[in-house]
C-alpha cells in the first residue's frame, strides 16, 4: 500500500478552507492507503503562541480529525512534537537545502513581509515540512494549493539527497482537490481564506454556529453584475460556488444551471443551508469527542508509538548514509 501523509497546524480554529482543501479529503484515503495524519505543533510555534492556547488548539484539531471521520484503527494520528525524529531529520535536511531556495518560498515572503522581526523558524519551516513527509516514505500528500511550492521543495531535497548517496527517500506527489484547492476570503476574494484574517467575516470556522455561518455567507462579497456565472470576472461568486460544490454532489455547471436567472440572495440562503447540513454532524460529534480526555490521550499515545517505529527506522538509515557513528 502507498503511504499518504498530511498535517495541519494547531495555530487557531480550523476554517472551511482547511476542511475543503485538506481535511475532507483525508477521510476517503484511509481505506486505500496507509495514512498518517499529524498535528504539526512544531510548525505552529513559528508564529507566537500562547502556551495554553496551543495546548487547547492541539486537542481541538485532534478532536476535529476524529469528528470528521479520521479513524485511529485505520490511520496513524499523532502529534508532531511526540516524535523527535521530525526535528532531527529537519536538521540534516537543512544541509541539503539552499538559502536562496528558502528565500523564494512565497509563503515565507508573505509572512516575513508582514512581521517586523523575521524568525529563523519561519525561514526553515519548509525544511521541517520536508522532514515530516520524507520520514515516512510518503507517496502522496493531500494538501491545498498553497502548499504546492513546499511539496516541490520537498521533492527537490529528496532528489538531492538520493543523488548524493543512494535511493533513500521516496519522492512524493501532491494530491490537491479538483474543486476547492484554494478557498478565498468571503470578504476579499483576491486573498485565500485564512484563520489569521483579522476580519472574522472573511472566514467560516468548522466550529462556527449555524447562525454565524449563515450571517457570514449573507455578508460575503459578490459583485454588481447580477448574472449568475462561474467566472474569473466574478471571483466572489465563483468562490461561493466552489464552496457549494464542496458540500454537495453538484458540479459548478449544475449549480449555475440551478440558480441562473435568480438573484444572489436565494443562492446564498441555500448555500448556508448546504454548508450547515454538511458540518452539522461534525459539529455535534466534536463536542462529545473533545470532552473525552482519556480517549484523546489514548489516540495520540498510540499514534505516536506507531509513527515512532517508522520514523526511527528512516532516521537510522539517513544517519548511516551521512556517516554518523551508530551508538
Ligand atoms: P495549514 O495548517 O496552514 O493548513 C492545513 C491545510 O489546509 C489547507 N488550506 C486551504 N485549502 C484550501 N483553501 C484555503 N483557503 C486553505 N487554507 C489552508 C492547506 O493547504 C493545508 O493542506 N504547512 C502545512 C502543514 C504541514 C504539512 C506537513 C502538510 C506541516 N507539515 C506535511 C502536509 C505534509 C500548513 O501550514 O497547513
Amino acid at each position: 500500500k502507498k503511504i499518504v501523509y498530511s498535517g495541519i497546524q494547531p495555530s487557531g480554529s480550523l476554517t472551511i478552507g482547511n476542511y475543503i482543501g485538506a481535511l475532507k479529503n483525508f477521510i476517503g484515503l484511509q481505506d486505500e492507503y496507509n495514512c498518517l495524519y499529524c498535528i504539526v505543533d512544531l510548525h505552529a510555534i513559528t508564529a507566537p503562541q500562547e502556551p495554553k492556547d496551543l495546548r487547547k488548539n492541539t486537542l481541538d484539531v485532534l478532536a476535529l480529525y476524529l469528528a470528521c471521520g479520521l479513524d485511529p484503527e485505520k490511520s496513524i494520528i499523532y502529534i508532531q512534537s511526540h516524535v523527535p525524529e521530525h526535528a532531527e531529520l529537519a536538521w540534516v535536511l537543512n544541509t541539503y537545502t539552499s538559502y536562496g531556495q528558502l528565500g523564494r518560498m512565497t509563503q515565507f515572503k508573505e509572512k516575513s513581509q508582514k512581521s517586523k522581526e523575521v524568525l529563523a523558524g519561519i525561514f526553515n519551516y519548509p525544511v521541517l515540512m520536508a522532514a515530516d513527509i520524507l520520514l515516512y516514505g510518503t507517496h502522496l500528500v493531500p494538501v491545498g494549493e498553497d502548499q504546492r511550492q513546499h511539496i516541490e521543495l520537498t521533492r527537490d531535497i529528496a532528489e538531492r539527497f538520493n543523488r548524493r548517496y543512494s535511493d533513500t527517500f521516496e519522492v512524493p506527489d501532491i494530491l490537491a482537490p479538483k474543486v476547492g484547492a484554494r478557498i478565498m476570503s468571503l470578504q476579499d476574494p483576491a486573498h485565500k481564506m485564512s484563520k489569521s484574517d483579522e476580519n472574522s467575516d472573511g472566514f467560516i470556522l468548522i466550529l462556527d454556529s449555524e447562525k454565524d455561518t449563515e450571517k457570514k455567507i449573507k455578508r460575503a462579497v459578490t459583485d454588481s453584475l447580477g448574472t449568475f456565472a462561474y467566472s474569473d470576472d466574478q471571483p466572489g461568486l465563483k468562490n461561493l460556488i466552489d464552496i457549494y460544490c464542496a458540500f454537495s454532489t453538484l458540479s459548478a455547471d449544475e449549480v449555475v444551471a440551478k440558480y441562473e436567472g435568480q438573484g444572489y440572495g436565494a443562492f446564498k440562503s441555500d448555500l448556508a443551508q448546504v454548508v450547515n447540513d454538511g458540518l452539522r454532524p461534525i459539529r455535534e460529534r466534536f463536542k462529545t469527542i473533545r470532552d473525552d480526555k482519556a480517549y484523546l490521550e489514548s489516540v495520540y499515545t498510540e499514534g505516536a508509538a506507531r509513527a515512532s517505529r517508522m520514523a526511527q527506522k528512516m532516521l537510522r538509515k539517513v544517519y548511516k548514509k551521512v556517516g554518523f557513528i551508530p551508538r
